[in-house]
């Protein structure tokens, strides 16, 4: 088995069909899929954290499907509350994993870590829920890999963001799973989206990661004034890269460059170069 991996988690994409105005959101995701493509160190895995469309339409899964198939890596989904299960599942019928349940939960193994995915929707509903036929099946998952290390991904966050209305919409049933996650300590990570922006926070005792979405970011709306703003903050997605001994590190990588800034040339770039490989030398003596 491999000592490192890389998964890409694309969010949020809210793929639009053909007959819309605005197909933005398509576009961001082609530019986001060409940049996983073309990502060296090669990625492993995308996973695709709910909001895959933007009202579960058969044609906006249709949309969807043609451009994720240009992906190279393998692309493992989870539906979000802007999904419909009934229309994911008939133009995605060769994804066989998603069949296991009543819900869209599964797990993968092929990897170091062992991958859980948590479906969280309520059908036409936008807070999210992890019912007890869930939290059941999640209860048997964990146990049986306890000596693992272990990554969650689910569309809806368990924490609180901050940003009231969208906080308004979050996952219920967060408390007994809370009660579950901080009772093991081999879950390295729970990855999220829903919220459209990165935050990070410590919770359940493990390290709780909301991507940004491939599409369209929420005001950092703390104070409450700015309800159901969006804005033109560059789309992402979050690059996670775990090997062993250093475990998981989480990066957020934007579609595209800032204007702002160009690469600045340095000069005498080897005196630089001497400088930093000495000092690399001296810290892992350090170190050691
Ligand atoms: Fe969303």
């Amino acid at each position: 088995m491999k000592n490192e991996f890389f998964i890409a988690q694309i969010s949020d994409m809210h793929i639009v069909n053909n007959e819309s105005q605005n197909n933005l959101n398509n576009i961001q995701l082609e530019k986001t899929i060409n940049k996983i493509n073309s990502f060296e160190p090669k990625i492993d895995l995308v996973v695709a954290t709910g909001d895959l469309t933007d009202n579960g339409y058969i044609s906006e899964y249709k949309v969807l499907q043609k451009i994720i198939s240009k992906s190279i890596p393998k692309v493992l989904m989870i539906p979000g509350n802007h999904d419909k299960r009934e229309n994911l599942i008939k133009i995605f019928s060769n994804q066989k994993y998603l069949y296991n349940n009543k819900f869209f939960c599964y797990t993968k193994n092929n990897l170091p870590v062992f991958l859980i995915f948590i479906d969280t929707l309520v059908e036409g509903k936008p807070e999210g829920e992890v019912c007890e036929e869930r939290i059941k099946w999640l209860k048997e998952i964990l146990f049986q890999n306890k000596d693992k290390p272990i990554i969650i991904f689910l569309h809806h966050p368990p924490f609180d963001s901050g940003i009231w209305w969208m906080d308004a919409i979050g996952l219920k049933g967060r408390k007994k799973l809370k009660q579950i996650i901080e009772s093991y300590t081999n879950i390295e990570a729970i990855l999220a989206g829903h919220v459209h922006r990165s935050i990070q926070k410590k919770w359940a005792g493990t390290f709780g990661h909301i991507a940004p979405s491939t599409a369209h970011q929420i005001e950092l709306d703390i104070k409450g004034n700015k309800f159901l703003h969006i804005n033109n903050e560059p789309s992402a997605f979050s690059l996670h890269h775990w090997s062993k001994g250093n475990g998981l590190t989480s990066h957020i990588c934007y579609i595209e460059k800032s204007k702002s800034y160009v690469n600045s040339e340095v000069k005498d770039i080897n005196k630089f170069k001497k400088y930093f490989t000495k000092a690399k030398l001296e810290f892992d003596k350090f170190e050691k």
